[in-house]
């Protein structure tokens, strides 16, 4: 067996001690006095460990040919460092070299800094890099204290579908799914294939939200939430829109705007804590290499009440502020990331929980309130990104949720197992949903969501 270069580093080996470790070759240098130093990464830390190879290896000439990437298992003495940067380093007894690096020039991840546009190209190679692996520590980080926070409330994971028939947010932004053969059905003239035909018997598409089928279980289960990818065919190029992404949606009955506004908060406390107390190596990479103020940015959060604000008192303050804005401010408009971001970072620089905004530019299920023109909405609002979450009071009187479909020419049919819900003993609900690649960019400091997913799919890329 073979220790983790983490436990190694932690001093969970004694000085003196024999240890095998495994990893990958990120630099080695050559000393005056004959000998080699390798930093050796097996992903389980930000830092790697520092191998010392002596001339006296049998196969020292080999080691002296290692380059970037080459696949290592070395046993070694575990002792103290004489070098700055680790207390401790490993002396090798014997390298096994695992694997080589056919060409070291056509290598891709060569030990130089890359730009993350250029690392994009090579999403197969990127989780090498100090950058990839410091976010995908993060990201593990943060999704396990996700569930843990719901777990210690009381909440039950509810697995929702991929595949759906509905458009839970009605903005038909839907990937639609359909078999092979579906595609080759013939057409009418007009080129629409009959669905009664295909798979599901309807038109079926991947899920956008998770929402309408969860609320079905927090109006039994009372506390759940779901967390899953999500797909959204939103032709946008922009540094926070993904095809595919991925969601946490709480949603909890017997409960308000307010309810759910707290719970926000108290979540995004949770989990930001979580990683500056779990994640100090990489979270310490990210202020000297990314952001300055990523830290001091989550300790305020944590530390800080979120400023709550009404859509209609921001519109205001946009209008006040005298800034030349790209999108023109008044009330009833849809806020875009340029205002969400100066109310924000300018107006408040602290997250922000914005609510009641007007039905018009919110989805059909969100609950009126009694000034009959705004809805009870909350969206959280992060400084260097923008909307992170976006929830509601779910309209729970069935009389007004079929007034408000009949406005927006959406069918009672369409919604009819929805309208149950409303029919058989409903009651107040609340929910939202945590668009988890922009949580871990506004973490980390990243600037654009695809470095912070495995494989990112935006328009025109679907590769790996
Ligand atoms: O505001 P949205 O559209 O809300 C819903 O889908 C509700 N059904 C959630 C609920 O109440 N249960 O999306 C929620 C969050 C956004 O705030 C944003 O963080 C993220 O999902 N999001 C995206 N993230 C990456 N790429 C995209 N294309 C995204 N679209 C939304
Ligand atoms: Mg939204």
């Amino acid at each position: 067996t073979h220790a983790p270069v983490v436990d190694v580093l932690k001093g969970q080996y004694a000085e003196g001690e024999t240890v095998t470790v495994k990893g990958w070759v990120r630099t080695r240098r050559d000393s005056k006095a004959g000998l080699s130093f390798i930093a050796l990464h097996d992903g389980s830390c930000f830092d790697p460990i520092q191998v010392v190879a002596l001339s006296s290896l049998d196969n020292y000439a080999d080691v002296q040919r290692l380059t970037a990437g080459c696949s290592l298992a070395v046993t070694g003495t575990v002792k103290a460092s004489q070098g700055k940067g680790q207390a401790l380093e490993l002396e090798a007894q014997s390298i096994d070299i695992v694997g080589w690096v056919e060409n070291p020039d056509t290598y891709p991840m060569a030990a130089k800094r890359h730009s993350i546009e250029y690392l994009r190209e090579y999403a197969h190679l990127r989780p090498r890099t100090n950058v990839i692996g410091a976010v995908t520590r993060v990201r593990n980080c943060l999704s396990q204290a996700i569930h843990r926070f719901f777990h210690e409330r009381g909440y039950y994971w509810i697995s929702t579908p991929i595949l759906t028939a509905s458009d839970t947010e009605g903005a038909g932004e839907m990937f639609r799914v359909s078999t092979l053969d579906m595609m080759n059905l013939p057409r009418d003239d007009k080129g629409q294939v009959d669905y009664a035909e295909d798979f599901f018997g309807k038109e079926t598409y991947l899920t956008v939200s998770g929402q309408l089928n969860v609320e079905t279980y927090a109006n039994a289960m009372s506390k759940v939430y779901t967390f899953g990818p999500t797909f959204r065919a939103e032709n946008s190029n922009t540094s926070r829109h993904l095809a595919e992404f991925w969601m946490i949606e709480p949603e909890v009955a017997f409960a308000d705007l307010s309810d759910i506004a707290q719970l926000s908060e108290d979540m995004l406390k949770y989990v930001c804590k979580a990683v500056l107390e779990e994640r100090a190596d990489d979270m310490a990479f990210f202020e000297q290499r990314i952001n300055k103020d990523v830290v001091r940015r989550l300790q305020a959060l944590v530390e800080s009440d979120f400023v709550r604000m009404d859509y209609t008192d921001a519109i205001n303050i946009l209008q006040a502020s005298g800034k030349q804005f790209e999108f023109p401010v008044e009330w009833g408009v849809d806020l875009s990331s340029e205002h969400e971001r100066y109310l924000a970072e300018e107006h408040v620089g602290a997250p922000i929980i914005m609510q009641n905004y007007p039905k018009d530019i919110k989805a059909f299920y969100m609950r009126l309130n009694d000034d009959n023109k705004t809805v009870a909405a909350m969206d959280v609002l992060a400084p260097g990104i923008g909307e992170i979450i976006g929830g509601s009071q779910r309209e729970e009187r069935l009389d007004v949720f079929d007034a408000r479909l009949e406005e927006m020419g959406l069918s009672q049919e369409d919604y009819a197992w929805y309208r149950d819900l409303r029919r058989y003993g409903t009651v107040p609900h609340a929910g939202f949903g945590l668009g988890f690649e922009r949580l871990v960019a506004y973490v980390t400091g990243m600037q654009n969501v695809r470095d912070v997913i495995p494989f990112p799919r935006t328009p025109g890329n679907a590769s790996f």
